[in-house]
């Protein structure tokens, strides 16, 4: 038997074909592009996440045979807007796309500020969440709202493409703003305050339930938004209290932590979201430029990953007083702040290509630790973070995860299959097709550990020496 993972990422669509003892059968990727018309606008157009998915699909089958079960998972937050037709009226409007600074105001006004939005939905009104985005659409383009008649989030596009089905699930629904996390459902006072019309939302079901079928048969769930998935994905499945946390260095970064019962803390930036698992709940802090940040230093120098990593191991930790802030898209957490921007502070002529390059694989950690010290501390029902299940591109090679390890002061686990969504999200699919009894026997059965990246004392001490340092320059250089 046999479970397919979709994950409909930023940079591309990935699939993984997983047999029954969490074995990876077959591996495909299509990639896509990204637009930004214009500062802080990012865009994508659906129909290339569903040219990627078909090709993906049709590559795993080739592959591996027809599965038991589909599970899809991907990129949070983006607006998706339908009309009676369910033709798209604008591309999407994606998590990293900073322009509703406004509208995210204006909700606070609505609901009678901050503690009422945190009261209504468990999360704070970020600007990359989906609830501001159609209220920009509202007031921006009109003549595009007026032919909305259906909003939904981008692998929920890729699922009515392949089903004809209109769901989403409990993780997912948990990032647009509209969703009582708490209660697990849409949150009546948020879509009464929005004037938001309730058939345009599709019934946010619980991740591993059947949302229907493809043309073959092949059950689908419903999945699990890019972290909650990519948790699973790592075998971060609990209800907290092991101490687990899921750490991604994907295009954005994440530190992701289960918690015993539902628990918020949106003034600091952290999302608290439902889990891929029923009664489950994390908070998560993003950090919007993490493997992002390095993908930009290697694109404008023009020069292969590894012959960067390679010199930047030549400098020590601390880079001789380089410090680096990864704010490039602006960021969310611990600062939530669209107008946050990335700056090199300490330059002198000694510093290289090298020094560049590891000023920011630091600086980036520096603000993942930022973010775990939140996420660890949540409201008292956080509880200490011990270790990280790793994940995301970011990690592959030795250097970055050691800075990372040291740096966040835990032990770093890496499992045998690194892309934690896709995998996420073959479980999920591999449950709603009867693969396995339930997401958490799917992780038993599947996700192993296969080595341990330990904290390295002497670069611990410089850096705890130097993060102090790192957090003054946010405020000092804020616009
Ligand atoms: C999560 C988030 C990002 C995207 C990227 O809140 O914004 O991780 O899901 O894929």
């Amino acid at each position: 038997m046999t479970a397919f993972g979709l994950d409909v990422g930023t940079s591309s669509v990935k699939g993984l074909a997983v047999g029954a003892g969490g074995e990876v059968l077959a591996r495909a990727e299509v990639a896509h592009d990204l637009s930004t018309p214009r500062p802080g606008w990012s865009e994508q157009r659906p129909e290339d996440w569903w040219a990627g998915a078909e090709r993906v699909l049709a590559e795993l089958a080739a592959a591996a045979g027809a599965p038991s079960g589909i599970g899809l998972s991907g990129q949070m937050h983006g607006l998706v807007a339908l009309d009676g037709a369910d033709r798209v009226v604008r591309p999407a409007l994606l998590w990293n796309d900073q322009r509703t600074t406004a509208e995210c105001a204006e909700i606070e006004r609505r609901l009678g500020g901050p503690e009422g939005v945190a009261k209504a939905t468990g999360n704070a009104a970020l600007t990359g969440l989906t609830a501001p985005k159609l209220l920009w659409l509202e007031r921006h383009e009109p003549g595009a709202y007026a032919r909305v008649r259906s909003v939904m989030l981008p692998k929920d596009y890729v699922r009515l493409r392949l089903t004809g089905e209109r769901a989403t699930d409990v993780t997912d629904a948990s990032g647009t703003l509209w969703f009582d996390v708490r209660e697990r459902r849409w949150s009546e006072r948020m879509l009464d305050a929005l004037g938001l019309d309730r058939a345009w939302l599709p019934p946010a079901l619980e991740s591993a339930e059947a949302t229907g079928a493809t043309r073959d048969g092949v059950p689908v769930a419903a999945g699990a938004g890019d972290q909650g998935a990519g948790a699973l994905g790592v075998g971060v499945d609990g209800t907290g209290g092991d101490g687990i946390a899921s750490v991604v260095l994907g295009t954005s970064g994440v530190v992701l932590h289960c918690l015993p019962g539902y628990g918020a803390d949106p003034a600091s930036g952290i999302q608290a979201s439902a889990h891929a698992v029923p009664g489950g709940w994390f908070a998560m802090g993003v950090i919007l430029s993490a493997a992002g940040s390095l993908r930009w230093l290697r694109d404008v120098l023009d020069v292969p990953y590894e012959t960067l990593l390679a010199e930047a191991e030549r400098w020590p930790p601390g880079c001789e007083g380089l410090y680096f802030l990864p704010y490039l898209t602006g960021e969310r957490a611990p600062h939530a702040d669209p107008g946050a921007r990335g700056a090199f502070v300490g330059l002198e002529l000694r510093h290289d290509r090298g020094a560049l390059v590891r000023a920011v694989l630091e600086g980036v950690a520096y603000a993942l630790r930022d973010v775990l010290d939140v996420v660890a501390g949540l409201g008292g029902v956080g509880g200490s973070v011990s270790l990280g299940r790793l994940s995301g591109g970011g990690g592959r090679g030795d250097l970055w995860p050691a800075i990372l390890a040291s740096v966040l002061e835990v032990p770093l686990e890496r499992t045998a299959v690194d892309e934690g969504a896709a995998y996420g999200a073959a479980l999920l699919g591999g449950v709603a097709g009867g693969v396995w009894p339930s997401p958490q026997e799917a992780v038993a059965a599947c996700v192993r550990p296969v080595a341990t990246i330990e904290p390295d004392g002497a670069w611990s001490a410089t850096y705890a020496e130097l993060r102090p340092r790192y957090r003054e320059l946010y405020p000092a250089l804020r616009p």
